[in-house]
């Protein structure tokens, strides 16, 4: 079962930020969950929310602000004064840290409330251009942006997001070419778990964040989970 650090490792450092993403790997995740959004002159920028509100010393939303004015702002004050001053990462610059690390990559697009033109096209170039595709899943609550995402490269895999609880969401996975679920994680149970694998399709339940019940998902046998602990679960289920 893969450990992927979700927004990176957000119980010892600030989501979405290069520091949370190199700190989460070097205590050992199997792989990085991260969002991404579009700035005004469009770089995809790494950040959860659609405005910079909850996460920086400013306001706002990311579709407002060029790239430049973005990185002015402090994306480590609001978590504790010992990160201050971190500026949000452009998704380029994560891939350019992965350089040096063999680890899976989870790039969220946030194109569910703001409809980001291009925003699949720009990050699988930039995917393709590290040459990170073998080991990135796009994932999106956006389905819409999944297809459009395997329009411009099959060679994508994608993860279908979903809250419901869906009746064999393997079929519905497999309706639009997605190799992967990525389920609430209330609403999985063995037999999606084993429906989707007798199908070909992975599971990855979000976000689990209580040991125990990283065990009994371990004992289903999913494929990972995305996780804010990844420390305490990895230390309690890899020994
Ligand atoms: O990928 C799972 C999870 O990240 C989806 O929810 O809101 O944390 O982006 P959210
Ligand atoms: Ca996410």
């Amino acid at each position: 079962m893969k450990i992927i650090g979700h927004r990176g490792i957000p119980s010892r450092a600030p989501e979405n930020t290069l520091e949370g993403f190199e700190l989460a790997l070097k205590l050992g995740v199997d792989g990085l969950e991260l969002d991404v959004q579009l700035t005004k002159d469009g770089v995809p920028v790494v950040i959860h929310d659609e405005q910079v509100n909850r996460t920086s010393n400013s306001h706002g939303y990311v579709k407002d602000y060029t790239y430049q004015e973005l990185r002015l702002l402090d994306f480590g004050c609001s978590f504790s004064s010992e990160f201050k001053g971190l500026k949000i990462p452009a998704l380029e610059e994560v891939l350019q840290l992965l350089h040096d690390y063999d680890t899976y990559l989870n790039l969220e697009l946030k194109s569910g409330i703001i409809r980001y033109e291009g925003i699949e096209e720009k990050v699988i170039e930039l995917v393709e251009k590290y040459d990170y595709v073998e080991k990135t899943v796009i994932s999106s609550f956006n389905h819409y942006s999944l297809l459009k995402c395997k329009e411009i490269s099959s060679k994508i895999r994608t993860g279908t997001l979903y809250f419901a609880g869906l009746v064999e969401p393997w079929i519905y996975a497999k309706r639009i070419d997605s190799e992967f679920i990525h389920p609430y994680y209330y609403n999985i149970n063995l037999d999606i778990v084993q429906g989707a694998h007798e199908n070909g399709v992975g599971v990855f339940p979000f976000v689990v964040n209580d040991v125990r019940l990283a065990k009994k998902f371990q004992e289903m046998n999913v494929d990972g989970i995305f996780t804010d602990n990844p420390v305490e679960i990895i230390e309690a289920i890899k020994v």
